[in-house]
């Protein structure tokens, strides 16, 4: 039980004004009170409007005053009710009163005049006070629930619904619901609770932040002695917290770890998610006013430290759990309204196992780019959006020796690896609109390689930095990236053309190019590496460039295929000395770690950085355990 006593100095000053007042006396002392406001020199000021629609709002809930013990008199009621609208007169308006209510403001000496006693107000419970959320499908409901999860209990669950009529997903956020009033009142609290609570909220942690939010709430309540049950405090608070402390209107589909995109594609039309197992379907979010579309937007770039406007209507940026997210703002750039896409961060990314598990690669191709990574060979992973690009890059990096100096360059950081010794770096926008304090990719690029790093990770190359990595690559550095493309030819025609323009003979220098797709499978959507292909060198007659195909993906029967042929492994003999059943005993190892991997469901990246490590150090203890447990 949660006693506030704010109330208890405010009884005092009021004490001389008796128990309750006649509407007669109240209106007595209203204009003194009138007086003590004119003369308020506040610097937050409410409008006139902002004055009369809050008045309304007080008196809608006080039609609705839902908490019976404490409904005052009649009389009482009437009398406030007079007072508030004969406010609302152009003469009895104050220009303006003070935004916060001090305690010597108006509606608190005000309110306590008619109603001086504290109230109590109690914790939300559960099993005392019911759910906040109605979570039961209405019995006429054309949907059925196909999945029903919580991601933020008691407060928010998603439903996963099916229309068998037009063959529709949809995927429903369940919020508590607000009445009309108590949303109006809730936008009255949020909007005085006012933007200065993001400054205090930032030196706070969440927990803090969120009593704090609470006690302003209910600080609020008792200023404007506005007695609401209990259940619709809770929602009240929800949705403040939801709002200061969270993503907003996409707050519970964030928290849902199914969901890999989130996409906003304007005002009026459903938010859609890509959700793991039913891939693209639209949600039951849409932003019918543009206006709370545009703030959503505003506030997800505060979230991440920038600013969006709309002279810089576009943005890229991480929000804090990492997750990327592109936004534009108004209707010059994108005709239908602002939009927003964000790519869930993975907090642990999918590892080499979680790979093998999804059938992506299989464990002979794993095992290959792991020698490859041994030893120090530079790769380009090509593919549409969303192929699983970043994903693939970022997992065969947790192939590279712990030791190994790892600097890593993107727009926006998606990379996360175990290793000590990486440098991951992000490139920064121009400040305030002109072009000057930007660093783009390519410098970065040219820094990096002053850091004498063994290993260089660049997200998404397509302009001059690709020079500046093939440069590197020439010059002995070994470089993972990534590029849109969907074939080698492809990407061959990309480099070598403008903007990039890097001549044939650099291109020698790259060694191994993998294809990521995302393919339909019968009715699944799946991701595949087509193929991985070997760069050889460049034909000296005829200029053309040569590439070997070590393993492709038969699409008929889902299958990976070897091409007996890997000029990589035939290098790696050479130069170690090894023969042809020292490489085969090689793989085998990896694929065996792999397997086991999988079957040992060690999906969090530092657990399999330290095989990669014991694999090195001490393989024999490593494949003991291996294969006892893989050989039962
Ligand atoms: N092999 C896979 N199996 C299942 N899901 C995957 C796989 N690879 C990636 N994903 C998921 O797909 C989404 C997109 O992956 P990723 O960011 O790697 O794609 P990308 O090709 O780099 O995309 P973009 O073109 O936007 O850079 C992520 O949510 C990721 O978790
Ligand atoms: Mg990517």
């Amino acid at each position: 039980m949660n006693t506030i006593d704010v109330v208890e100095d405010d009884l005092s000053s009021s004490s001389s004004l008796g128990e309750v007042g006649t509407s007669k006396s109240s209106e007595d002392q209203l204009s003194n009170i009138v007086e003590v406001v004119e003369d308020d020199s506040q610097t937050e000021l409410l409008s006139k409007e902002e004055l009369e629609s809050d008045i309304e709002v007080l008196l809608d809930l006080a039609d609705e005053n839902v908490d019976d013990s404490s409904k005052l008199p009649d009389e009482i009621n009437s009398a406030w009710e007079k007072t508030l609208r004969g406010l609302g007169a152009e003469k009895r308006i104050p220009e303006v009163i003070p935004l916060e209510i001090k305690p010597d403001s108006f509606f608190k000496k005000f309110l306590n005049m008619i109603n001086p006693k504290a109230f109590e107000l109690e914790d939300y419970d559960l099993a005392k006070h019911g759910p906040l959320v109605e979570i039961t499908l209405p019995a006429n409901s054309a949907y059925k629930e196909m999945e029903f999860y919580n991601v933020n209990p008691p407060y928010s669950y998603i439903r996963v619904a099916y229309n068998p009529e037009i063959h529709e997903y949809l995927y429903q956020v369940l919020e508590p619901e607000l009445s009309k009033e108590e949303t109006r009142l809730f936008k009255m609290i949020k909007e005085r609770l006012g933007e200065v609570m993001d400054a205090h909220l930032k030196s706070m942690n969440r927990l803090d932040s969120e009593e704090y939010l609470r006690s302003n709430v209910n600080s609020f309540l008792i200023d404007y002695r506005i007695r609401i049950t209990t259940i619709t405090r809770e929602k009240i608070n929800y949705y403040i917290i939801r709002d200061y402390l969270g993503y907003g209107e996409v707050d519970a589909i964030m928290r849902d770890l199914e969901i890999e995109d989130i996409s906003g594609d304007g005002p009026n039309t459903p938010v859609y998610v890509y959700h793991k197992k039913y891939e693209s379907i639209p949600s039951n979010i849409i932003f019918d006013d543009e206006d709370v579309l545009n703030a959503l937007i505003i506030r997800l770039a505060q979230i991440c430290g920038k600013h969006i406007s709309i002279a810089n209507p576009i943005l890229d940026a991480t929000l804090p759990d990492g997750s990327r997210i592109q936004m534009t703002l108004g209707r010059e750039i994108t005709t239908r309204g602002s939009t927003f896409t964000i790519r869930r961060f993975n907090e642990n990314p999918i590892m080499p196992g979680d790979l093998v598990g999804y059938h992506t690669f299989s464990t002979a191709m794993l095992a290959y780019l792991w020698l490859a990574v041994d030893s120090s060979r530079s790769l380009i992973f090509a593919g549409g959006t969303a192929s699983g690009k970043t994903t693939a890059m970022n997992a065969i990096s947790t192939f590279i020796q712990p030791e190994m100096k790892i600097v890593s360059i993107e727009d926006t950081r998606e990379l996360n690896l175990a290793h000590p010794n990486w440098i991951p770096g992000v490139t920064r926008e121009a400040f305030g609109g002109e072009n000057r304090g930007s660093i783009e990719m390519y410098e970065l690029l040219k820094a990096a390689l002053r850091q004498r790093p063994e290993f260089i990770l660049v997200g998404e190359v397509r302009g001059a930095e690709a020079y500046v990595l093939f440069q590197a690559m020439s010059t002995g550095h070994t470089t993972f990236s990534t590029m849109h493309a969907d074939s080698v030819s492809s990407i061959v025609h990309r480099l070598e053309n403008p903007p990039i323009n890097v001549p044939r003979i650099m291109i020698q220098a790259l060694d191994i190019v993998a294809i990521q797709a995302q393919v339909k499978i019968g009715d699944e959507r799946v991701r595949r590496c087509k193929s991985l292909t070997e760069i050889i060198g460049v034909d000296p007659r005829s200029g053309e460039l040569l590439t070997n195909e070590v393993f492709v993906w038969n699409a008929a029967k889902d299958l990976f295929q070897y091409s007996g042929r890997s000029y990589v492994l035939d290098d790696l003999m050479e130069s170690r000395g090894w023969d042809d059943a020292k490489v085969k005993e090689e793989l085998q190892e990896r694929q065996d770690v792999l397997e086991w991997s999988r079957l040992k469901n060690i999906t969090y990246f530092r657990d399999f950085s330290k095989i990669v490590v014991a694999h090195r150090r001490e393989p024999e203890t490593l494949m003991k355990v291996v294969r006892q447990d893989l050989n039962g």
